[in-house]
């Protein structure tokens, strides 16, 4: 929202003369002269334009450059840009596949004949075992993927050393082919929210980076992701990634037979907003089991109307995307990638968890360093 100034001067919307009463907040905060407006509504639509000036007051470079350029119109809300992408990767045959993976179009046919149904498994004991053990082989895969997460290092490369890791673990990495989904994970650079395409662009000092696996193993999957800080990342980046990691820990807090699902998105909503960020609204947490996504969906913003009560047995993900401002997202053409509308970072962190009768267990939970997530680890 823009802030009211007393002086008198003229709308900086080209083609819009009228007197200006407001000025851009963040042009304030950055001592950047002029950025009048004369109303919230030409303020919002010279929104893409103006922004730049902040970016380039903040010392950022101009676009990535980059001679792959797929989708010629389409414009980016921030610098981040496509790379190519690394050829198909294979599982070995002797692994246990989900029905989407040799499917033509990547349809999850056992999810789809569930889909509509708002009804909750509880999973027996043998399938509660068959959880940990997908779970603790899917947080050991994104162990090996932090081990060389770096400067220069390209997402694909994370993507195969996750493909890899995956198949000395007997597991299908869920993602490939889902819905026809190219790779083996999902990396999340900077502005991305979710979803990201693991491609051949190195990652750079200061860029922030999740990474998020789901592995299938004997008939189960687990998921989980951690959002990665790369080099020197700023103090703004670094709150949000520990504020993100707060509200799913807050969230889990909650979790035990009772305790109504739409709650969660109540808890994780007011953290975020307490310290000035947004929760994305377009992607929720979901029920997984012999199912990648079922039953129940765990929206993270507050006031949603989430079905279900938990209770011991179910199995299910929380994994709030927080984001810096704007909480709108919108996709790139490759109808994959999910991006902040307004350019600014999103971070994001997810477990798999299980209600227990008193309480919750979180099955994806980090086995080194107390549980602590990746970015809280001491540089050695
Ligand atoms: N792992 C993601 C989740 O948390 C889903 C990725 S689906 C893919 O739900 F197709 F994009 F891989
Ligand atoms: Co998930
Ligand atoms: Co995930």
């Amino acid at each position: 929202m823009a802030a009211a100034t007393p002086d008198s001067r003229l709308c900086e919307t080209p083609g819009c003369n009228s007197a200006a009463k407001l000025q851009c907040p963040t042009c304030i905060k950055f001592g950047i002269q002029g950025s009048y407006f004369c109303s919230q509504d030409c303020f919002k639509s010279s929104w893409k334009t103006h922004k730049v000036l902040h970016k380039i007051a903040q010392g950022e470079e101009k676009d990535e450059t980059n001679a792959y350029d797929p989708w010629p119109s389409y414009r980016f809300t921030g610098k981040l840009r496509p790379h190519p992408q690394a050829s198909r990767r294979v599982v070995p045959p002797h692994i246990p596949r989900p029905d989407y993976a040799d499917h033509p179009r990547g349809v999850p046919l056992s999810e789809q004949s569930a889909r509509g149904s708002a009804h909750i498994r509880v999973l027996s004991d043998e399938e509660v075992e068959g959880m940990r053990v997908a779970c603790k082989l899917g947080r050991e895969v994104l162990d090996e993927a932090a081990k060389v997460i770096d400067i220069g290092v390209t997402t694909d490369e994370i993507d195969r050393v996750v493909h890899e890791a995956c198949i000395e673990r007997e597991c299908y990495p869920s993602p490939l082919n889902y819905y026809e989904f190219p790779r083996s994970c999902c990396t999340a650079v900077n502005e991305v929210i979710c979803h990201g395409i693991p491609d051949t662009r190195p990652l750079k000092d200061g860029d922030i980076c999740n990474v998020d696996i789901t592995v299938y193993h004997r008939g189960f999957h687990g998921d989980l992701n951690e959002t990665f800080l790369v080099g020197a990342t700023t103090e703004d980046a670094n709150k949000l990634v520990r504020v993100s990691w707060e509200c799913l820990n807050k969230a889990i807090d909650i979790v035990r037979p009772g305790e109504k699902y739409r709650e969660i998105g109540n808890v994780i909503q007011k953290h975020a907003q307490a310290h000035g960020f947004s929760v994305v609204r377009s992607y929720c947490g979901h029920g997984i089991h012999r199912l990648f996504h079922t039953a129940p969906s765990v929206p993270h913003y507050a006031k949603n109307k989430a079905v279900g009560v938990m209770k011991p047995g179910h199995c299910f993900t929380i994994e709030p995307m927080i984001s810096q401002g704007s909480w709108r997202d919108e996709m790139w053409p490759d109808n994959w990638t999910a991006v902040t509308m307004d350019g600014m970072l999103s971070a994001q962190f997810e477990q798999t968890l299980l209600v227990t009768e008193t309480g919750c267990e979180i099955l994806t939970r980090r086995q080194a360093n107390n549980g602590l997530p990746y970015f809280m680890d001491t540089a050695v």
